[in-house]
């Protein structure tokens, strides 16, 4: 069942983090269900600029709204991902999304506000929500790259300031993390001192947090060991993080890379161990399971498994 991303924050904030998760294809869409359904999960399904112009926008949501009727236990919200001003009208008129990420924080402060702000209204018409961007978070957002020299954590004071003007419901907000799978080095982790100052300045507003996979070690190796050539030192977010980040109101947790790990994994060692084969189905089938395991193990970590009949009672 969709509902709004709203319906899971209530429950969620200040409690346990959902997942929100990017999809591009139709293993993924299947693995995705199956994962939150096996471990009694909400969940968010984003769909970035890119995955819609991938696999087109009407296929993705024909594959979602077939999931649905496949897994009728699963509780969900549609966001769209990183969108720019088009994009969100898009999604905003579709009658589909619950939710839309305008990212305008490339732009300066006024402008940031300028344009979300018009995004919130022509959102809140439809009682759709929107998260919005302030700070920069490192590495490559869409095809918008920013160098680590120029990401800028939050500032919580500006974030009360922004919050308020644009009328935004959600915040995703630049606390250390960035995307991809080179994020951080040696002992660098969440900064978590911002994530409460934002807090105690916005109680009540939902953190979303970006660029949160955690890139594990194990997959690195495994991906190179089948013939990648990923950077070794790649580190992400550690996983056991998500929770006491949660409990500051980090309350969307997005999480790509590594699913896109899982996915090179599974099929560099399938074509590694079976050369003679060239049926991409048997390496698929083993990719849904798996990514249905991975997400299971996230929302473990997230606190969101086993929080669904909370959601369903507060429907
Ligand atoms: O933040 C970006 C997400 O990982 C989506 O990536 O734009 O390559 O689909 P994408
Ligand atoms: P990762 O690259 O860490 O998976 O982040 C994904 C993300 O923030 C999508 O918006
Ligand atoms: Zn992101």
């Amino acid at each position: 069942m969709i509902v709004t991303t709203k319906q899971l924050y209530q429950v969620a904030y200040g409690k346990f983090a959902v997942g929100a998760y990017n999809v591009n294809n139709m293993e993924q869409i299947l693995g995705l269900f199956r994962g939150n359904v096996q471990s009694q999960a909400p969940f968010i399904i984003q769909l970035s600029k890119g995955a819609r112009k991938y696999a087109d926008k009407r296929m993705l949501e024909s594959l979602i709204r077939t999931a649905e009727k496949m897994f009728t236990d699963a509780i969900f919200a549609v966001h769209l991902d990183h969108g720019d001003e088009e994009t969100c009208y898009d999604c905003i008129d579709s009658g589909f999304y619950s939710s839309v990420m305008i990212d305008a924080s490339h732009e300066n402060f006024e402008e940031n506000i300028a344009i979300t702000k018009r995004v919130v209204d022509r959102a809140h018409q439809k009682g759709i929500s929107v998260e919005a961007e302030l700070g920069q978070l490192g590495g490559v957002e869409e095809d918008i790259r920013v160098d680590e020299g120029h990401a800028s954590l939050t500032n919580p004071e500006e974030a009360v300031e922004f919050v308020k003007r644009t009328g935004c419901d959600s915040l995703a907000a630049a606390i250390g993390t960035s995307h991809g799978a080179y994020k951080f080095k040696g002992t660098q982790g969440l900064h978590f001192n911002v994530i409460e100052e934002i807090q105690k300045r916005i109680p009540g507003t939902p953190i979303v947090m970006h660029g949160s996979s955690s890139v594990p070690i194990e997959e690195v190796e495994r991906i190179n060991a089948a013939g990648g050539k990923l950077d070794p030192s790649a580190r992400g977010v550690n996983e056991n993080e998500y929770l006491p980040a949660a409990k500051l109101g980090v309350t969307k947790v997005n999480i790509d890379t590594d699913g896109r790990l899982v996915w090179t994994r599974v099929h560099r060692e399938f074509f590694r161990d079976h050369p003679e084969q060239f049926d991409f189905r048997p390496p698929g089938k083993i990719f849904v399971e798996e990514y249905a395991n991975f997400i299971a193990h996230k929302n473990e970590k997230l606190g969101s498994a086993d929080q669904l009949d909370a959601i369903r009672a507060s429907l």
